[in-house]
Protein backbone atom coordinates (compact mmCIF):
# COMPACT_ATOMS: atom_id res chain seq x y z
CA UNK A 1 0.00 0.00 0.00
CA UNK A 2 0.81 3.91 -0.65
CA UNK A 3 2.89 5.09 2.53
CA UNK A 4 0.81 7.88 4.42
CA UNK A 5 1.56 11.38 4.28
CA UNK A 6 4.63 12.32 6.82
CA UNK A 7 1.60 14.77 8.55
CA UNK A 8 0.13 11.70 9.93
CA UNK A 9 2.91 11.20 12.08
CA UNK A 10 3.04 14.58 12.90
CA UNK A 11 0.08 14.72 14.20
CA UNK A 12 -0.18 11.19 15.54
CA UNK A 13 0.58 12.04 19.49
CA UNK A 14 -2.27 14.74 19.67
CA UNK A 15 -4.72 12.74 17.83
CA UNK A 16 -4.42 9.19 20.16
CA UNK A 17 -4.92 11.93 23.35
CA UNK A 18 -8.06 13.02 21.65
CA UNK A 19 -9.12 9.67 20.85
CA UNK A 20 -8.93 8.69 24.25
CA UNK A 21 -11.02 11.38 25.23
CA UNK A 22 -14.23 10.48 23.42
CA UNK A 23 -13.31 6.91 24.29
CA UNK A 24 -14.47 7.94 28.01
CA UNK A 25 -17.02 10.01 27.32
CA UNK A 26 -19.41 7.43 25.53
CA UNK A 27 -18.76 5.27 28.42
CA UNK A 28 -22.27 5.64 30.61
CA UNK A 29 -20.81 4.08 34.16
CA UNK A 30 -18.04 6.52 34.04
CA UNK A 31 -18.20 10.44 35.67
CA UNK A 32 -16.55 12.16 32.45
CA UNK A 33 -14.66 15.50 33.40
CA UNK A 34 -12.83 14.64 30.36
CA UNK A 35 -14.83 16.44 27.27
CA UNK A 36 -15.52 19.94 26.71
CA UNK A 37 -18.93 19.97 26.13
CA UNK A 38 -22.01 21.62 27.55
CA UNK A 39 -25.11 20.37 29.91
CA UNK A 40 -27.45 18.26 27.74
CA UNK A 41 -30.11 20.00 29.59
CA UNK A 42 -29.03 22.94 27.94
CA UNK A 43 -29.54 21.74 24.53
CA UNK A 44 -32.69 23.37 22.81
CA UNK A 45 -34.65 20.47 21.99
CA UNK A 46 -38.00 21.56 21.61
CA UNK A 47 -36.78 24.70 20.17
CA UNK A 48 -35.22 23.45 17.40
CA UNK A 49 -37.81 20.67 16.91
CA UNK A 50 -40.15 23.51 16.22
CA UNK A 51 -37.63 25.90 13.85
CA UNK A 52 -36.89 22.91 11.64
CA UNK A 53 -40.62 22.08 11.40
CA UNK A 54 -41.47 25.43 10.09
CA UNK A 55 -38.36 25.97 7.82
CA UNK A 56 -38.50 22.58 5.97
CA UNK A 57 -41.26 23.13 3.99
CA UNK A 58 -41.65 23.81 0.31
CA UNK A 59 -43.24 27.42 1.09
CA UNK A 60 -40.77 28.22 3.85
CA UNK A 61 -37.04 27.56 3.26
CA UNK A 62 -36.92 23.96 2.59
CA UNK A 63 -35.41 24.48 -1.16
CA UNK A 64 -32.71 26.78 -0.08
CA UNK A 65 -31.68 24.39 2.88
CA UNK A 66 -31.36 21.67 0.51
CA UNK A 67 -29.88 23.61 -2.40
CA UNK A 68 -26.05 24.22 -2.77
CA UNK A 69 -25.51 27.67 -0.66
CA UNK A 70 -22.86 30.57 -0.53
CA UNK A 71 -19.42 29.30 0.52
CA UNK A 72 -19.92 32.24 2.92
CA UNK A 73 -22.81 31.46 4.95
CA UNK A 74 -26.60 32.26 4.93
CA UNK A 75 -26.66 35.89 5.30
CA UNK A 76 -28.93 36.12 7.84
CA UNK A 77 -27.17 34.04 10.26
CA UNK A 78 -24.02 36.21 9.59
CA UNK A 79 -26.32 38.95 10.28
CA UNK A 80 -27.35 37.82 13.27
CA UNK A 81 -23.17 37.02 14.24
CA UNK A 82 -22.66 40.43 13.04
CA UNK A 83 -25.70 41.99 15.17
CA UNK A 84 -26.36 39.48 18.14
CA UNK A 85 -22.77 38.49 18.89
CA UNK A 86 -19.96 40.99 17.57
CA UNK A 87 -21.80 44.37 18.59
CA UNK A 88 -22.36 43.98 21.49
CA UNK A 89 -18.59 43.05 22.32
CA UNK A 90 -17.46 46.39 20.62
CA UNK A 91 -16.87 44.54 17.57
CA UNK A 92 -18.42 46.50 14.44
CA UNK A 93 -17.86 44.07 11.77
CA UNK A 94 -19.57 44.03 8.29
CA UNK A 95 -21.60 40.44 7.09
CA UNK A 96 -19.31 40.43 4.01
CA UNK A 97 -16.13 39.90 6.51
CA UNK A 98 -17.93 36.76 8.34
CA UNK A 99 -17.27 33.56 6.51
CA UNK A 100 -19.28 30.50 8.51
CA UNK A 101 -17.52 27.19 9.22
CA UNK A 102 -18.00 23.88 9.84
CA UNK A 103 -17.50 23.84 13.67
CA UNK A 104 -14.53 26.17 15.53
CA UNK A 105 -12.33 24.23 14.46
CA UNK A 106 -12.38 24.52 10.72
CA UNK A 107 -11.12 28.08 11.31
CA UNK A 108 -7.40 26.75 12.57
CA UNK A 109 -7.49 24.43 9.54
CA UNK A 110 -8.39 26.77 7.21
CA UNK A 111 -5.58 29.78 8.43
CA UNK A 112 -3.03 26.64 8.62
CA UNK A 113 -3.93 26.14 4.46
CA UNK A 114 -3.63 30.07 4.33
CA UNK A 115 -0.54 30.63 6.05
CA UNK A 116 1.48 27.40 6.79
CA UNK A 117 3.94 25.71 5.39
CA UNK A 118 6.21 23.17 7.09
CA UNK A 119 8.34 24.35 9.90
CA UNK A 120 6.84 27.53 9.84
CA UNK A 121 6.44 29.13 13.44
CA UNK A 122 3.21 29.14 15.39
CA UNK A 123 3.58 30.55 18.80
CA UNK A 124 0.78 29.03 21.60
CA UNK A 125 0.26 29.54 24.64
CA UNK A 126 1.36 26.83 27.09
CA UNK A 127 -0.42 24.99 27.91
CA UNK A 128 -3.06 25.29 24.90
CA UNK A 129 -5.48 23.63 23.03
CA UNK A 130 -4.55 19.91 22.54
CA UNK A 131 -7.10 19.59 18.99
CA UNK A 132 -5.51 22.97 17.93
CA UNK A 133 -2.17 21.47 18.27
CA UNK A 134 -3.69 18.40 16.72
CA UNK A 135 -4.67 20.69 13.39
CA UNK A 136 -1.24 22.69 13.64
CA UNK A 137 0.62 19.49 13.50
CA UNK A 138 -1.01 18.14 10.84
CA UNK A 139 0.14 21.35 8.69
CA UNK A 140 3.82 20.03 10.21
CA UNK A 141 4.23 23.49 12.11
CA UNK A 142 6.89 23.97 14.72
CA UNK A 143 4.23 25.06 17.76
CA UNK A 144 6.61 27.41 20.35
CA UNK A 145 4.88 28.14 23.83
CA UNK A 146 4.66 31.55 25.35
CA UNK A 147 4.78 31.17 29.35
CA UNK A 148 1.12 31.71 30.99
CA UNK A 149 0.36 33.13 34.21
CA UNK A 150 -3.05 33.85 35.91
CA UNK A 151 -3.87 36.70 33.32
CA UNK A 152 -3.29 34.86 29.95
CA UNK A 153 -0.29 34.52 27.94
CA UNK A 154 2.34 36.90 29.21
CA UNK A 155 3.06 39.59 26.78
CA UNK A 156 6.87 40.60 27.38
CA UNK A 157 7.79 36.79 26.88
CA UNK A 158 5.32 37.34 23.81
CA UNK A 159 7.01 39.73 22.43
CA UNK A 160 10.68 38.23 22.89
CA UNK A 161 9.91 35.22 21.16
CA UNK A 162 8.32 37.08 18.22
CA UNK A 163 11.20 38.96 17.64
CA UNK A 164 13.62 35.49 18.10
CA UNK A 165 11.15 33.45 15.61
CA UNK A 166 9.67 35.07 13.31
CA UNK A 167 6.17 33.59 13.73
CA UNK A 168 3.65 33.24 11.27
CA UNK A 169 1.00 33.04 13.13
CA UNK A 170 0.08 33.69 17.16
CA UNK A 171 -2.78 31.59 18.69
CA UNK A 172 -4.73 32.87 22.01
CA UNK A 173 -7.53 31.48 23.69
CA UNK A 174 -8.33 34.77 25.29
CA UNK A 175 -11.26 34.42 27.30
CA UNK A 176 -11.89 31.26 29.83
CA UNK A 177 -8.94 29.32 28.28
CA UNK A 178 -9.24 25.52 27.27
CA UNK A 179 -7.39 23.63 28.99
CA UNK A 180 -6.93 26.90 32.05
CA UNK A 181 -10.20 28.16 32.59
CA UNK A 182 -7.96 31.54 32.49
CA UNK A 183 -8.48 35.08 31.12
CA UNK A 184 -6.58 37.06 29.14
CA UNK A 185 -6.46 40.92 30.96
CA UNK A 186 -7.74 43.50 28.97
CA UNK A 187 -4.08 45.10 29.48
CA UNK A 188 -2.91 42.31 27.54
CA UNK A 189 -5.58 42.11 24.86
CA UNK A 190 -4.72 45.70 23.75
CA UNK A 191 -0.86 44.67 23.50
CA UNK A 192 -1.25 41.63 21.83
CA UNK A 193 -3.41 43.21 19.14
CA UNK A 194 -0.73 46.10 18.85
CA UNK A 195 2.09 43.78 18.75
CA UNK A 196 0.52 42.13 15.56
CA UNK A 197 0.11 45.14 13.72
CA UNK A 198 4.01 46.34 15.38
CA UNK A 199 5.52 42.68 13.66
CA UNK A 200 3.16 42.38 10.42
CA UNK A 201 1.99 38.94 12.23
CA UNK A 202 -1.31 37.12 12.16
CA UNK A 203 -2.97 36.82 15.71
CA UNK A 204 -5.39 34.22 15.69
CA UNK A 205 -8.43 34.97 18.10
CA UNK A 206 -10.37 31.99 18.92
CA UNK A 207 -13.05 32.50 21.61
CA UNK A 208 -15.22 30.09 21.93
CA UNK A 209 -15.93 30.37 25.52
CA UNK A 210 -16.81 34.50 25.68
CA UNK A 211 -20.36 33.89 25.78
CA UNK A 212 -20.61 31.39 28.72
CA UNK A 213 -19.39 33.73 31.57
CA UNK A 214 -20.89 33.48 35.07
CA UNK A 215 -18.90 35.95 37.29
CA UNK A 216 -16.64 39.07 36.66
CA UNK A 217 -16.92 41.23 34.22
CA UNK A 218 -17.31 41.24 30.15
CA UNK A 219 -13.86 42.05 28.63
CA UNK A 220 -13.69 42.82 24.66
CA UNK A 221 -11.96 40.85 22.32
CA UNK A 222 -8.44 41.52 21.07
CA UNK A 223 -10.12 42.09 17.90
CA UNK A 224 -12.07 45.48 18.99
CA UNK A 225 -8.28 46.87 19.42
CA UNK A 226 -7.19 45.73 16.07
CA UNK A 227 -6.21 48.90 13.73
CA UNK A 228 -4.74 47.04 11.10
CA UNK A 229 -6.56 43.92 10.21
CA UNK A 230 -4.43 41.36 11.95
CA UNK A 231 -5.92 39.68 13.91
CA UNK A 232 -8.62 36.85 12.57
CA UNK A 233 -11.82 35.73 15.12
CA UNK A 234 -12.71 32.75 15.86
CA UNK A 235 -16.11 31.39 17.14
CA UNK A 236 -18.39 29.14 17.44
CA UNK A 237 -21.80 28.06 18.20
CA UNK A 238 -20.86 24.65 19.81
CA UNK A 239 -20.80 26.16 23.08
CA UNK A 240 -23.79 28.66 23.06
CA UNK A 241 -26.20 26.27 21.06
CA UNK A 242 -24.97 22.94 20.24
CA UNK A 243 -21.72 21.15 19.43
CA UNK A 244 -23.09 18.49 16.72
CA UNK A 245 -24.62 21.49 14.56
CA UNK A 246 -21.14 22.02 13.97
CA UNK A 247 -21.64 25.78 12.98
CA UNK A 248 -18.54 28.13 14.16
CA UNK A 249 -17.70 31.66 11.98
CA UNK A 250 -14.29 33.83 11.36
CA UNK A 251 -14.50 37.53 10.95
CA UNK A 252 -11.45 38.93 9.04
CA UNK A 253 -10.51 42.01 6.79
CA UNK A 254 -11.68 41.39 3.69
CA UNK A 255 -8.43 40.27 1.79
CA UNK A 256 -8.30 37.19 4.32
CA UNK A 257 -11.75 36.20 3.84
CA UNK A 258 -11.36 35.89 0.26
CA UNK A 259 -8.36 33.87 0.58
CA UNK A 260 -10.18 31.83 3.56
CA UNK A 261 -13.43 31.39 0.70
CA UNK A 262 -11.06 30.12 -1.92
CA UNK A 263 -9.56 27.88 0.81
CA UNK A 264 -13.26 26.84 2.09
CA UNK A 265 -14.86 26.17 -0.97
CA UNK A 266 -11.93 23.66 -2.00
CA UNK A 267 -12.24 22.05 0.71
CA UNK A 268 -16.41 21.60 1.31
CA UNK A 269 -17.98 23.86 -0.68
CA UNK A 270 -19.40 25.38 2.41
CA UNK A 271 -21.16 24.71 5.58
CA UNK A 272 -24.68 22.65 5.66
CA UNK A 273 -27.33 25.18 5.39
CA UNK A 274 -29.98 23.52 7.83
CA UNK A 275 -27.30 24.01 11.03
CA UNK A 276 -27.01 27.43 9.69
CA UNK A 277 -30.19 28.42 9.35
CA UNK A 278 -31.22 26.44 12.82
CA UNK A 279 -28.87 28.90 14.39
CA UNK A 280 -30.11 31.88 12.54
CA UNK A 281 -33.65 31.44 13.25
CA UNK A 282 -32.89 30.68 16.74
CA UNK A 283 -31.75 34.20 17.37
CA UNK A 284 -34.46 36.03 14.94
CA UNK A 285 -37.16 34.54 16.84
CA UNK A 286 -36.07 35.93 19.53
CA UNK A 287 -34.88 32.67 21.52
CA UNK A 288 -31.36 33.14 22.48
CA UNK A 289 -31.60 35.89 25.38
CA UNK A 290 -33.32 33.32 28.18
CA UNK A 291 -31.65 30.63 26.57
CA UNK A 292 -28.10 32.27 27.55
CA UNK A 293 -29.46 32.64 30.83
CA UNK A 294 -30.15 29.04 31.86
CA UNK A 295 -27.05 28.48 30.02
CA UNK A 296 -25.31 30.72 32.59
CA UNK A 297 -27.17 29.51 35.49
CA UNK A 298 -26.51 25.71 35.01
CA UNK A 299 -22.80 26.49 34.51
CA UNK A 300 -22.28 28.66 36.97
CA UNK A 301 -23.91 26.14 39.79
CA UNK A 302 -21.61 22.85 38.56
CA UNK A 303 -18.69 25.22 38.38
CA UNK A 304 -19.34 26.03 42.24
CA UNK A 305 -19.60 22.41 42.78
CA UNK A 306 -16.46 21.60 40.83
CA UNK A 307 -14.45 24.41 42.61
CA UNK A 308 -16.11 23.30 46.33
CA UNK A 309 -15.33 20.12 46.04
CA UNK A 310 -12.42 20.21 44.40
CA UNK A 311 -11.30 22.71 47.88
CA UNK A 312 -12.65 19.97 50.13
CA UNK A 313 -11.56 16.85 48.76
CA UNK A 314 -7.95 17.17 46.53
CA UNK A 315 -5.07 17.33 49.55
CA UNK A 316 -4.00 20.65 50.66
CA UNK A 317 -1.39 22.51 48.37
CA UNK A 318 -2.48 21.82 45.36
CA UNK A 319 -3.11 24.57 42.98
CA UNK A 320 -6.60 24.95 40.83
CA UNK A 321 -7.38 27.70 38.96
CA UNK A 322 -10.69 30.02 39.27
CA UNK A 323 -12.80 30.23 35.70
CA UNK A 324 -15.22 33.08 35.68
CA UNK A 325 -16.74 31.42 32.79
CA UNK A 326 -16.65 28.54 30.25
CA UNK A 327 -16.13 24.83 31.17
CA UNK A 328 -12.69 24.08 32.38
CA UNK A 329 -10.05 24.23 35.88
CA UNK A 330 -7.22 23.43 35.89
CA UNK A 331 -5.52 21.88 38.76
CA UNK A 332 -1.71 21.34 39.31
CA UNK A 333 -1.17 18.34 41.40
CA UNK A 334 1.99 18.15 44.03
CA UNK A 335 5.51 17.40 41.43
CA UNK A 336 6.26 13.22 41.03
CA UNK A 337 2.09 12.84 40.45
CA UNK A 338 1.91 11.86 37.48
CA UNK A 339 -1.99 12.36 35.96
CA UNK A 340 -1.38 9.91 33.10
CA UNK A 341 -1.00 6.95 35.36
CA UNK A 342 -3.74 8.11 37.56
CA UNK A 343 -5.65 8.67 34.52
CA UNK A 344 -5.01 4.98 34.05
CA UNK A 345 -6.25 3.81 37.67
CA UNK A 346 -9.27 6.16 37.92
CA UNK A 347 -10.85 4.85 34.71
CA UNK A 348 -10.10 1.26 35.28
CA UNK A 349 -10.94 0.73 38.55
CA UNK A 350 -14.48 -0.49 38.93
CA UNK A 351 -14.19 1.61 42.11
CA UNK A 352 -13.62 5.28 40.94
CA UNK A 353 -14.39 5.33 37.48
CA UNK A 354 -13.70 8.98 36.63
CA UNK A 355 -12.22 10.46 33.70
CA UNK A 356 -10.28 13.64 32.92
CA UNK A 357 -7.37 14.86 30.59
CA UNK A 358 -3.74 14.21 31.77
CA UNK A 359 -1.75 17.77 31.26
CA UNK A 360 0.86 16.65 29.44
CA UNK A 361 -0.79 16.85 26.07
CA UNK A 362 -1.78 20.24 26.49
CA UNK A 363 1.87 21.10 26.21
CA UNK A 364 4.18 21.77 22.68
CA UNK A 365 7.29 21.81 25.04
CA UNK A 366 7.40 17.87 25.13
CA UNK A 367 9.95 17.64 28.33
CA UNK A 368 7.53 15.76 30.56
CA UNK A 369 6.09 19.25 31.39
CA UNK A 370 2.83 19.06 32.84
CA UNK A 371 2.61 15.99 33.73
CA UNK A 372 1.36 16.76 37.13
CA UNK A 373 -1.68 18.04 35.47
CA UNK A 374 -5.15 17.90 35.50
CA UNK A 375 -7.70 19.55 33.23
CA UNK A 376 -11.49 18.68 34.55
CA UNK A 377 -14.64 20.09 32.65
CA UNK A 378 -17.81 20.85 34.84
CA UNK A 379 -19.99 20.95 31.79
CA UNK A 380 -20.91 17.62 31.34
CA UNK A 381 -22.13 16.72 34.87
CA UNK A 382 -24.67 17.59 37.36
CA UNK A 383 -23.47 18.92 40.79
CA UNK A 384 -24.21 15.84 42.56
CA UNK A 385 -22.37 14.09 40.07
CA UNK A 386 -19.73 16.24 40.21
CA UNK A 387 -19.10 15.88 43.90
CA UNK A 388 -19.17 11.89 43.99
CA UNK A 389 -16.17 12.38 40.97
CA UNK A 390 -14.48 14.67 42.88
CA UNK A 391 -14.73 12.89 45.90
CA UNK A 392 -13.16 9.65 44.30
CA UNK A 393 -10.60 11.15 42.49
CA UNK A 394 -9.11 13.09 45.88
CA UNK A 395 -9.30 10.02 47.61
CA UNK A 396 -7.57 8.57 44.95
CA UNK A 397 -4.95 11.49 44.71
CA UNK A 398 -4.33 11.26 48.52
CA UNK A 399 -3.76 7.38 48.85
CA UNK A 400 -0.70 8.40 45.91
CA UNK A 401 0.70 11.08 48.53
CA UNK A 402 0.74 8.86 51.45
C1 LIG B 1 -10.44 26.67 22.37
C2 LIG B 1 -11.35 25.96 21.46
N1 LIG B 1 -11.36 26.31 20.17
C3 LIG B 1 -12.17 25.70 19.30
C4 LIG B 1 -13.00 24.68 19.68
C5 LIG B 1 -13.77 23.98 18.62
O1 LIG B 1 -15.09 24.10 18.69
P1 LIG B 1 -16.04 23.33 17.68
O2 LIG B 1 -16.65 22.23 18.46
O3 LIG B 1 -17.01 24.37 17.30
O4 LIG B 1 -15.25 22.85 16.52
C6 LIG B 1 -13.03 24.28 21.01
C7 LIG B 1 -13.87 23.18 21.44
O5 LIG B 1 -13.75 22.56 22.44
C8 LIG B 1 -12.16 24.93 21.92
O6 LIG B 1 -12.09 24.57 23.20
Amino acid sequence: MSEYARRMKTMEESANIIKGLFGTMNDPGMISFGGGAIAKECLPVDKIREIVNDVMTAEGRGYEILSYGPVLGARDLREVIVKDLLAPKGVNADADNILVITGGLEAMYLMCQLYIEPGDVILVESPTFVHSLETFNMFEANCIPVHMDEDGMCVDDLEAKIIQHNPKMVYVIPTFQNPTGRTLSLERRKKIAELGSKYNVIILEDDPYRDIRYSGEDLMPIKAFDKTGHTVLANSFSKIISPGSRIGYVYANDDIISKMSDAKSATNSHTSLLPQVICAEFFIRGYYPEHHKLLCDVHRERRDAMIESIDKYFPKGIKRTFPDGGLFTWVELPEGLNTSELLKESTSNPEIKVAFVAGEGFFTEGNGKGSNCMRLSFGANPPERIRIGIERLGNLINSKLK
